[in-house]
C-alpha cells in the first residue's frame, strides 16, 4: 500500500492532531455581480474521505472549488484548510491541486516532464524528483511510459498523467472537476472505479465536481448535493437514495413517483405520518428531513422508487398484505431492460406510476400483462417516502 506523507514548509501545515476537518467552508457567499453563484454555504470536509459535489449546471459547483484551491475569493465568509484560514493566501501555496476536464498537458514534454513539472519549480533536487516521479507514475498504473509524448496516449491515459502531475505534489487535498467528462462512457466508468481505488490507496482527501448522480453514487463517501448556490442535502450515498430531504434530490438522484398529498394526522410513536393523496388514498410513511414536522393539513409530496412497487396482472393478484398499499389501474407501456422490465401504469388513484419489474425467474418472472391489460400495484409503507419542501 502506498502512503503519502505530510509535505514540509507549506503554507497551511498539517493540522495539530490530524483530527480538524480537512476543508472547513463557514458561511461563504460568493456574488459575480448580480448573480449569487453561492449561497451561504456551510461544509466541513473529513481528512481523507471522497466527497462530491452534485447538481445541475450553474449552481456552484466549481465556484466552491475554485474558492478552495484560491481562483476566486469568498465575497463572504471564510474558508479553513486542515484548521487554517486561507484568505489571501495563493494558489500555489495552498497545500492543494485541481484536475481540470481540460487539463492541458504540455504538449513538448514527455510523460516524466509533464508529471515531474511542479517539483522542477519548487527545485526539489534532481534525485527526488526521479523517484517521487516514479513513485507517482506507479500509482496511476503508468510505469514505462515516462518517455512518452502525451498526445501518443488514449484519453484515459492522458487523464492519469494528469492526475499524476496533480498528485506528485503530495497535496492534503485534490479537486477535481468533472475530469471525465470528455471521456466515452465505458472508459469514464472504468477510471470512477479507478479513482476510487486510487483514493483509498492514497487517502488523499478528494473533493470532485460532477452532475452525473451515478458518477457520484459509485465513488463518493460524500456527496453534496447542491442547487442555486445552496446545499440541499449531504450524507452517504444509501442516506440519499432512500432518505432524500426534499423533491429535488428524490428527483435529481435515481427515479421517483410523486404524489402530491396533506397530511392527515403528524407522526405516531412508531415516526409513521398518515397522509391522504388528492384522489383519496390514505398513505402511511416517513418524513424522510429529520428537520421537519410535518402538521396535519400541510402539503407534502409522496415520492415512492419503482423498484420499491410490485406490479401484478389482475387476474393472478391474490390479496394484499396488511401494512401494504394498494391501486389499480392499466398498463400504458413496458420496456424490457433486460434484468428489469420498466412499466408505466395508468392507475385511478395514483396517476402514473412508473414500476421496475425484476425479471430474473426467482422474482415471478414474466408478468404476464402488455397494453392495456389491467394490473394491481402495491407496495410497502417503508416506501412511502414523504417529502415536505
Ligand atoms: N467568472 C464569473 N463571472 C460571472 N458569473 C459567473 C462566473 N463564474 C460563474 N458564474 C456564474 O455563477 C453561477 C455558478 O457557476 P458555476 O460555479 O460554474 O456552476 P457549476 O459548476 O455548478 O455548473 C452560474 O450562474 C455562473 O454563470
Ligand atoms: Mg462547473
Amino acid at each position: 500500500m502506498l502512503t503519502m506523507s505530510q509535505p514540509a514548509g507549506r503554507h497551511d501545515g498539517p493540522s495539530p492532531g490530524g483530527s480538524s476537518p480537512d476543508v472547513q467552508i463557514q458561511n461563504v457567499t460568493k456574488r459575480f455581480g448580480a448573480v449569487l453563484a453561492v449561497d451561504r454555504m456551510n461544509l466541513a470536509i473529513d481528512r481523507g474521505a471522497f466527497y462530491s459535489f452534485l447538481g445541475p449546471s450553474g449552481c456552484g459547483k466549481t465556484t466552491t472549488l475554485r474558492m478552495i484551491a484560491g481562483f476566486e475569493q469568498p465575497t463572504e465568509g471564510e474558508i479553513l484548510l486542515a484548521g487554517q484560514p486561507i484568505a489571501g493566501v495563493p494558489p500555489y501555496r495552498r497545500n492543494v491541486n485541481t484536475v481540470f476536464q481540460h487539463y492541458a498537458l504540455f504538449p513538448h514534454m514527455d510523460v516524466a516532464q509533464n508529471v515531474g513539472y511542479g517539483l522542477r519549480q519548487q527545485k526539489v533536487s534532481r534525485a527526488e524528483q526521479v523517484r517521487r516521479v516514479g513513485e507517482t507514475l506507479d500509482m496511476v498504473r503508468l510505469t514505462g511510459y515516462e518517455r512518452r509524448r502525451t498526445w501518443e496516449m488514449s484519453g484515459g491515459q492522458q487523464q492519469r498523467v494528469a492526475l499524476a502531475r496533480a498528485l506528485v505534489n503530495r497535496p492534503t487535498v485534490l479537486l477535481l472537476d468533472e475530469p471525465l467528462g470528455a471521456l466515452d462512457l465505458k472508459l469514464r466508468k472504468e477510471m470512477q472505479l479507478e479513482l476510487k481505488a486510487l483514493q483509498r490507496e492514497v487517502g488523499i482527501t478528494f473533493v470532485y465536481v460532477t452532475h452525473d448522480q451515478e458518477e457520484a453514487l459509485t465513488m463518493s463517501d460524500v456527496i453534496v448535493v447542491m442547487r442555486d448556490g445552496r446545499i440541499q442535502q449531504q450524507g452517504d450515498p444509501t442516506d440519499l437514495y432512500e432518505r432524500p430531504v426534499n423533491r429535488f434530490v428524490a428527483d435529481f438522484i435515481g427515479t421517483s413517483n410523486f404524489l402530491p398529498a396533506t397530511v392527515l394526522e403528524s407522526a405516531d410513536a412508531d415516526g409513521m405520518t398518515t397522509v391522504r393523496t388528492g384522489p383519496g388514498l390514505t398513505l402511511r410513511g416517513r418524513v424522510t428531513d429529520p428537520g421537519v414536522n410535518a402538521a396535519t393539513g400541510d402539503a407534502v409530496t409522496v415520492a415512492t422508487r419503482p423498484e420499491r412497487l410490485q406490479v401484478h396482472a389482475a387476474d393472478r393478484a391474490g390479496a394484499a398484505q396488511a401494512g401494504s398499499s394498494e391501486v389499480t389501474g392499466r398498463v400504458r407501456q413496458g420496456t424490457y431492460l433486460g434484468d428489469t422490465t420498466e412499466y408505466r401504469i395508468e392507475t385511478e388513484q395514483a396517476g402514473e406510476l412508473i414500476v421496475r419489474h425484476q425479471n430474473a425467474a426467482g422474482a415471478g418472472g414474466a408478468l404476464g400483462a402488455g397494453p392495456g391489460d389491467p394490473v394491481v400495484v402495491r407496495w410497502q409503507e417503508a416506501a412511502n417516502l414523504i417529502l415536505v419542501g
